[in-house]
């Protein structure tokens, strides 16, 4: 009897402790949790050091590869004469100096850029200014030159702004093996389509103009360390490419250069630097992109006397920094913004234009 009720009271005692165990551990378990979920979830997407680790640049390929244009792959080329000369397109475009620049060995008639500094991954990154939509797109008409560009057009404008230096002739090994390259990229994008990430990625205007003298406090912290406090760069060790490609002075691309306007410039860096940057973990704040921009652009360059270009003034985009313009405002507004009062003229007399070509036909 005795013995009994002592059973059954132990019983009950050892399932109370149970119960109160497993509540124990699952508070624990609970608290030890909740900082954890918060401090996740409080995370942007932001890596703390320049190159992603490799989780984000897994999760980086995956996004791109169901969303954005992706190119083929070269040794899909069955045609080995074709593969080879493609090969050599890609090579050229990676390490152009090697081959083109001060001390190249096929000609010397660059800056020592590589078409690839500007063109991230030989020209296929997302959003890194890949050639995704030349293939398909050109040749075009470009208010720049108020003509119909071909490829091979479009690859000399880059060697002569880009790159500060002389075209290539159009029917030379090099510029046919760089047009072969480009059109093989391209391939897979339908004539007349756009290729989704191809080019830049659009970057909203800021509602001042872009301060060189924050850009400086950016480019300090942000840039110097790779592109130099001069901006001059580093060359490798045997001096034919560039490490860390020069952003100004007399090796830098020209004031005729796309990168020049500083909306390309702001775009370029916004979504690809720091090095190691992509278009999902970005650094700067958009601000910081311009500023940045603003400082840069700020700084000498090469000149490039091009009389020639916007035949058409009224097509000349917001921030060309040259005028004659066919608005009022001041080069230096059309250099560094703000831009949104130059939109808003530029649309109105699109309008009135509209206006006038209808009342034209009406009558
Ligand atoms: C300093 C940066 C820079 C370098 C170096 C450079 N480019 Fe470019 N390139 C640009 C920019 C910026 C654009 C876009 C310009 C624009 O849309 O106004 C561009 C556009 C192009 C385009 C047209 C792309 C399109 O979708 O319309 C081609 C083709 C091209 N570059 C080829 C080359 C080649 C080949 C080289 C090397 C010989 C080269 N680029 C070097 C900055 C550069
Ligand atoms: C960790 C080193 C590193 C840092 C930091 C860095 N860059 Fe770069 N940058 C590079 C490299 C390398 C390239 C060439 C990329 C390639 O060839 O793949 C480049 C290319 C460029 C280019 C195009 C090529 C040219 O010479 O014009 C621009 C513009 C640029 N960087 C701007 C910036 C700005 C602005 C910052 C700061 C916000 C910055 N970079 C920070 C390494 C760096």
């Amino acid at each position: 009897m005795y013995n009994e009720m002592e059973d059954k009271r132990t019983e009950g005692l050892v399932s109370i402790i149970n119960k109160l165990l497993l509540v124990i551990v699952v508070l624990v378990i609970t608290i030890v949790a909740i900082p954890f979920i918060l401090f996740y979830k409080s995370q942007p997407v932001k890596p703390d050091t320049p190159v992603p680790n490799a989780a984000t640049a897994a999760e980086a390929v995956k996004t791109d590869a169901t969303n954005y244009w992706a190119a083929p792959d070269i040794n899909s080329i069955t045609d080995a004469a074709q593969k080879e000369q493609v090969l050599y397109g890609q090579e050229l475009i990676a390490h152009t100096a090697k081959y083109l620049g001060p001390n190249g060995s096929v000609q010397k008639i660059s800056n020592g850029l590589n078409c690839q500094n500007c063109h991230l991954q030989a020209g296929t990154a997302v959003f890194g200014n890949n050639y995704g939509s030349v293939a398909s797109l050109y040749p075009k008409f470009r208010a720049r030159s108020g003509s119909v560009e071909n490829v091979y057009k479009r690859v000399n404008d880059c060697f002569e702004r880009s790159l500060n230096g002389k075209a290539l002739s159009n029917t030379g090994k090099e510029m046919q093996a760089i047009v072969s390259y480009i059109n093989f990229v391209g391939s897979n994008v339908e004539k007349g389509k756009k290729a989704e990430g191809s080019g830049f990625k659009e970057l909203a205007f800021l509602d001042r103009a872009a301060d060189p003298q924050n850009g400086m406090t950016v480019y300090t912290a942000k840039c110097q360390s790779c592109h130099q406090a001069n901006g001059e760069g580093v060359l490798t060790a045997d001096k034919t490419e560039y490490t860390y490609p020069a952003l100004w002075g007399s090796n830098s691309f020209n004031d005729g250069a796309g990168l020049y306007r500083i909306s390309n410039f702001a775009k370029y860096v916004k979504y690809n630097m720091p090095q190691g940057v992509t278009h999902l973990n970005t650094q700067l704040a958009d601000e910081e992109a311009w500023d940045v921009a603003a400082y840069i652009l700020s700084q000498t360059r090469p000149h490039i006397n091009v009389p020639k270009d916007w035949p058409d003034i009224s097509k000349k985009p917001v921030d060309h920094p040259f005028g004659p313009y066919a608005d009022v405002f001041t080069e230096k507004q059309h250099k560094y913004g703000p831009f949104k009062p130059i939109v808003e003229e530029q649309k109105k007399r699109e309008e009135s234009a509209k206006q006038k070509t209808a009342t034209i036909v009406k009558n």
